[in-house]
Order: structure tokens, then sequence, then C-alpha cells
């Protein structure tokens, strides 16, 4: 029987793939260090083989590959801001922990690694969609560090031929995503403090857009990655997205529906290292593995206010 590692297992996307391998009925291991991965988030995958490790230590990736076909790489520090406080953390853990990943993975014969990519890739240009063909344009350090890994694994499935996917994700958003860090993605944080009575803030006028992309979407992205043909699938790099975008005053305004918070966002200043619009085309994702969104952006929105009022 198939074996799967997800490294990052005890963050929201890697638990959120684990939980769904589990449903299947598969062999699954996780691997988390707990920098950013939550103990909570383990809570129901207890048939997960689970080992606490660090990816920037070559033994733990080794023994996480060990008996592994195919590994779904989650593990990251997902964040532009932080990474703007702290290159060369985001740098280690996911530049280097990527490599030694993927240097255990072939040691340990492993068949596919399924990487996720990140939409901070694209940068700040202008055109929408985006798609795959356009050039790279990182503009934080987050975003390099992402795309350096994608190229190391186009670079293993040429030169070492282990099959590798990215799929590059468009700001996921969904239960089990941490509420609680001023790194936190957007939703997550608006949907605490709304539901709580609270202030959001919106750093700078709030029309920045976003493709906005609930877990389902990604994780369901994900098993397809993984069983598509590799002549189909290895080496490539795809769009994992809805393929429409909102703007963050129009979120705030549906939120407030959903959550019943009375009051206005408050205003700040652009962050550094913000882009402006995003927006994902999905056609290659499309014809590569058949995905198309199974969940929109209000009826993810609504699943993900009810988790979160019913206490994470
Ligand atoms: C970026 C990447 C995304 C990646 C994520 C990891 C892009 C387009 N997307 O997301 O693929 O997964 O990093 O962290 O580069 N904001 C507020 N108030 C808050 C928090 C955030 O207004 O309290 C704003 C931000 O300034 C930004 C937007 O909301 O304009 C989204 O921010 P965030 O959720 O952090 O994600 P991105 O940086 O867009």
């Amino acid at each position: 029987m198939t074996t799967y590692l997800v490294t990052g297992a005890a963050g929201f996307i890697g638990r959120s793939i684990a939980a769904a391998l589990l449903a299947r009925g598969e062999n699954v291991r996780g691997i988390d260090s707990f920098i950013t991965g939550k103990r909570t988030n383990l809570v129901g995958l207890e048939a997960m083989d689970f080992i606490e490790g660090d990816l920037t230590d070559p033994a733990a990736c080794a023994r996480a590959c060990e008996g592994v076909e195919i590994v779904f790489h989650e593990a990251a520090l997902a964040s532009v801001p932080r990474s703007v406080a702290d290159p060369v953390s985001t740098n280690q853990n996911c530049v280097t922990a990527t490599l030694n990943l993927l240097m255990a993975a072939r040691a340990a014969g492993v068949r596919r690694v399924v990487y996720a990519g990140s939409s901070s890739a694209y940068g700040d240009t202008p055109t929408l969609p985006k798609h795959e063909g356009m050039l790279p344009n990182p503009i934080s350090p987050y975003a390099v560090a992402k795309l350096a890994g994608e190229h190391y694994m186009r670079a293993f499935a040429r030169v070492y031929g282990l099959e590798t996917v990215v799929l590059r994700y468009f700001n996921v958003f969904g239960p089990h995503q941490d509420p609680t860090s001023h790194y936190s993605g957007v939703l997550a944080i608006f949907c605490r403090r709304m539901l709580a009575g609270e202030q959001p803030t919106i750093y700078g006028d709030g029309e920045q857009s976003r493709d906005f992309t609930y877990i389902d979407n990604v994780v369901h992205a994900n098993l397809l990655a993984a069983a598509a043909p590799a002549e189909k699938v290895s080496g490539q790099m795809m769009n994992a997205a809805t393929g429409s975008r909102i703007t963050l005053n129009d979120t705030f305004r549906i939120l407030r529906d959903l959550t019943g918070y009375k009051g206005e966002p408050m205003y700040a200043p652009p962050r550094a290292g913000d882009i402006r619009d995003s927006l994902a085309d999905i056609r290659l994702a499309g014809e590569l593995l058949g995905y198309s969104p199974i969940v929109d952006f209000r009826e993810g929105l609504r699943r993900t206010v009810e988790w979160y009022r019913q206490g994470e």
C-alpha cells in the first residue's frame, strides 16, 4: 500500500491533506517542527504516523522519507511580512528544508513530490490573470524562497528523474488556519476579530484583490496531482486557485453579514512587500489534472466563519 508523507502536517494545509488521505484509508506519515504548526491540528489525525522533526535536519528528512512513495511538501514559514522581518529564517525553513527533503526523497526512492508553491512568485505584475507562462517576479524574501523551491523541484525531475509537481497556491483559507499571529492570513484574522466584535485593520485602501482559495480546492488539487500520470505532470508547475478575485473591502462586507459584526474596519498604511492584485488562470491545472474548484469563495467563507464561531 502506498505510504504518503505530509510535511508541515500540523499546519493548516498539511493537516487538511493528511485528513483527506486518512479519510480515504491511506497510510499517512506526517512531520512537523511546531515552529508554526499546532498540536491541536493533530486532533483527529491519530491514525497518522507522526514524527516531530525539522526539515533543516537531514536526519529528520531521512527518517520521514523511509518507505514513502509520495510526498506532499507543505512545510514552510508561510508569511510575506515574516520573511521581510527575518529573511534568513524563511530561507532556512523554505529553501534549505526543501533541498534537504528532496535529497532524502531521492535517497529513499520516493516516487513523487508534490510541492506547495506560492502565487507570490508572480509578484506585482499588472497582467491579470496570472498564468504559468509569465516570468516570475518575486518581490519579497518569502516569494524568492518559495520560488527557489519550485526550481529545485524542476531540477530534481530533470536531473534525477524524481517525479515532482508544483502547485502554486493562491491565498488559501479555511478551518484550522491559525488566526492568532500578526503573520496569519487575512481571512483567519478577520474571522476571529469580527466574531469577537473587534475591529479588523485593512492595510492600504482595501481595494487590493486576491484569488482567495478555499482549502478543499487545494486538497482536491493535491490529490489529483499525486495521481496524475507522470508524463503529463512531472516537472510541471500550475496554479491552484479558484480563478476569481475579490477586494478586501468587499470581503469585509461579506464577513460583516456572516459574523454579525457591526463596525467599520480601521485603515492603516499598506504593508511592505504586498502586491496589489492577484488572480489565477486555472486552465493549466484543468488540462493537466482535470482540476476545477469544488467549493466557491462565499460557501468557503461561510464554512470558515462557522468553524471559527465554534471555537476553532
Ligand atoms: C501571500 C501570497 C500567498 C501566500 C501567502 C503566505 C500573494 C498574492 N499571495 O499572501 O500565496 O500563501 O502570502 O502568507 O503574494 N491584510 C490586511 N489586514 C490584516 C492582514 C492582512 O489588510 O490584518 C492585507 C494584506 O496587507 C494583503 C492582504 O490582506 O494586502 C492579504 O494578506 P495575507 O493574507 O497576509 O496574504 P498575502 O500576503 O496576499
